[in-house]
């Protein structure tokens, strides 16, 4: 069995008397420290795969295994908890709370598992200074730019050494330059790390950064390589 299995995940939203299948009948295998980007226009189902995973979304059918355990079988607070422990994920609009400092920020997370005020300052500063923003710990997020709230977000997803890291179109909200550099540090910490990295983006560019390219098309998987013999068969 692989680190991660999606076996025929399926979504539906039922909105009056449509039935939207956001997802429909995903299979998926996903090994330990790949790093694999996800694509597809918009409506395809991507956030929907990526919350379905971190357990902020329940699927209407399918199993979703994460080392051995079943998440859609656990009940809402053993999924939080699990979600806490195993998972660090990343916004497109960084998702920062606006009253506190940057510092606060990155260490509630640990805040939320109860460690000691002076152990996630510590812990906080250290993740701070890998992400390359140490200097702004006590700036509040309207006082940062995307970029750099963006890198208070990522430290904030790393406090807790997850395995898996989601990130929805993390650089969805920068400018091109910016974009590089958050994508570069992303995938050179997870590298260095071994982390599992999701990457949903509808950036051409973000497969040059990994190494598999899962393609999504109204809510099923379509292989890049698929796509590319199609079009050398006909
Ligand atoms: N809460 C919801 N209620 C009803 N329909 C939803 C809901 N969330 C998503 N959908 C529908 O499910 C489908 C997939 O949506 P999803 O947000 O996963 O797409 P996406 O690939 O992330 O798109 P984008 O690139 O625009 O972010 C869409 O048709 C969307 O309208
Ligand atoms: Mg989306």
């Amino acid at each position: 069995m692989s680190f991660i299995e999606l076996r025929n995940i399926k979504k539906e939203f039922k909105i009056g008397e449509n039935i939207v299948k956001a997802l429909d009948g995903i299979n998926l295998s996903i090994e330990k420290k790949e790093i694999i980007s996800i694509t597809g226009r918009s409506g395809s189902g991507k956030s929907t795969l990526l919350n379905i995973l971190a357990g902020l979304e329940k699927s209407t059918d399918g199993e979703i295994i994460i080392e051995g355990e079943h998440i859609e079988k656990m009940g809402e607070s053993q999924r939080i908890k699990f979600r806490r422990k195993n998972i660090g994920f990343i916004f497109q609009s960084y998702n920062l709370l606006p009253q506190y400092t940057a510092l606060e920020n990155v260490a509630l997370p640990l805040a939320l598992k109860g460690i000691e005020p002076k152990e996630r300052i510590e812990k906080a500063r250290e993740i701070m200074k890998q992400v390359g923003i140490e200097t702004h710990e006590n700036h509040r997020p309207n006082e940062m730019s995307g970029g750099q709230q963006q890198r208070v977000g990522i430290a904030r997803a790393l406090i807790t050494d997850p395995a898996i890291v989601l990130a929805d179109e993390p650089t969805g909200n920068l400018d091109t330059r910016t974009s590089i550099e958050v994508m570069e540090l992303l995938i050179n910490l997870f590298k260095e790390k071994g982390t599992t990295f999701l990457l949903v983006s509808h950036d051409e560019v973000a497969k040059n950064y990994t190494e598999r390219t899962i393609n999504l098309l109204d809510g099923k998987i379509v292989d890049i390589e698929q796509i590319f013999r199609g079009t050398i068969l006909t």
